[in-house]
């Protein structure tokens, strides 16, 4: 049986395969599944397969990844229209709602991902679930400053009643406690996880509360944003593919 890496490789360079042509603005997600993402299109480029792209990576690392690949950077300040993106996901609803930030690059990725055209989410079968909430903590990017009030807000909105909110602690990209100090995104914020024993009932409602809190940054439910998700297996789609 193939192990789950070889899973996310297969499940990363069909993506490039399928969806990615020369001349294309592309989005490079974050993460271990979208590693092989940005690697198949570094080779597809070095080979000459693709040709004039341009790519806007979500995070630091995605952004060394590709430098070191040679694949050319830009912006959304210079290209506010991607024709592709390709990222994983910590959850997929039947719906393609999602839950990102699992690696602590929500905000980069959520920017980028609603400037595509198609958003190709890239995951493998253990992400799919029923409901968002029970299966993976919901992430929040929120401001340094009295952070601990925020969280209190946070935790008090109608659509986060019984969460436990807890800041990320160690390494952003790991919404597993990992060390004393308190985990820093790559735009100098903290994450607060909101863990939930049962399935969410609405996320755009919750989605909204927690964007209309002062002092949260952005958060991780990604609502009717995703194209298509893809795992090895399985594939989905929310909306009509061109
Ligand atoms: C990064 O912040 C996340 O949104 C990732 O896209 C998500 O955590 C999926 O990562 P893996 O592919 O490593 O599971």
């Amino acid at each position: 049986m193939a192990s789950q890496d070889e899973l996310k490789r297969q499940t990363g360079y069909k993506a490039v395969d399928d969806y990615v042509k020369s001349g294309m603005v592309v989005g490079l997600g974050t993460g271990s599944t979208a590693y092989f993402a940005v690697e198949r299109l570094g080779q597809k480029l070095q080979s000459g397969e693709l040709k004039d792209i341009v790519a806007i990576p979500t995070s630091v690392r995605t952004k060394e990844q590709a430098e070191s690949l040679g694949i050319p950077l830009v912006t959304l300040n210079t290209h506010s229209k991607l024709d592709v993106a390709i990222d994983g996901a910590d959850n997929v609803d039947p719906d393609l709602n999602l839950v990102k930030g699992g690696g602590g690059a929500l905000l980069r990725e959520k920017m980028v991902e609603l400037s595509a055209e198609k958003f190709i989410v890239i995951v493998d079968e253990s992400k799919l679930c029923d409901g968002l909430g029970p299966s993976f903590p919901i992430p929040v990017e929120i401001t340094p400053f009295c952070h601990e009030h925020t969280i209190r807000t946070i935790a008090a909105l109608p659509s986060c009643a019984g969460c436990d909110a807890i800041l990320r602690m160690g390494s952003s990209s790991s919404n597993k406690p990992d060390g004393d100090e308190i985990a820093i995104t790559d735009n100098g914020n903290y994450i607060v996880d909101l863990h939930f024993k049962e399935a969410i009932k609405d996320a755009p409602t919750m989605a909204s509360e927690l964007k209309s809190t002062v002092g949260v940054v952005e958060h991780g439910l990604f609502c009717g944003m995703a194209t298509v998700a893809r795992s090895a297996a399985r594939v989905g789609s929310r909306r009509t593919m061109s």
